[in-house]
């Protein structure tokens, strides 16, 4: 009984320890270089968002805005730096949805995860730019 599990047992302790020399040594612990700030941005501009993380490969970064995950589609573009690119930036959407609100990025490797500080995104009013 004892021989069956001691394979187990040993490659768990040699996981823990891996994990704790990788961690303590290379610092793998994510940890953010660049986080998004809070913008004004121009109705029907692109708006640039940053996020840079520091850590192990490969690093996954995604975005929410008020705490719902942004999916990839046409609108937004996560490049693999990070960085959040909304294309035409919209107050109010033909849905009725805004891009205003509060941005955060999330930063995840194969040893854990980030979470951006929340950077509050508001349309410039429109008196602002054609004055
Ligand atoms: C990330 O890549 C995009 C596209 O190449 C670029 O426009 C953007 O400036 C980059 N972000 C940073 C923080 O350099």
């Amino acid at each position: 009984m004892a021989s069956k599990r001691r394979p187990c047992l040993v490659s768990c302790f040699l996981g823990i320890l891996l994990n704790a020399l990788i961690g303590g040594v290379c610092g793998a612990e994510l940890s953010l270089k660049l986080e998004p700030s809070d913008i004004i941005a121009v109705q029907e501009q692109p708006l640039m968002l940053h996020c840079q993380v520091h850590g192990i490969p490969p690093i996954t970064t995604q975005w929410r805005r008020n705490g719902l995950l942004l999916t990839q589609e046409r609108h937004y573009t996560t490049f693999i730096n990070g960085s959040l690119l909304i294309a035409h930036f919209q107050k109010t959407k033909s849905d009725g949805s805004s891009d205003e609100g509060d941005y955060e990025c999330m930063a995840q490797n194969s040893f854990g995860r980030v979470v951006s500080r929340k950077a509050r995104i508001q349309a410039a009013s429109k008196l602002l730019y054609y004055s």
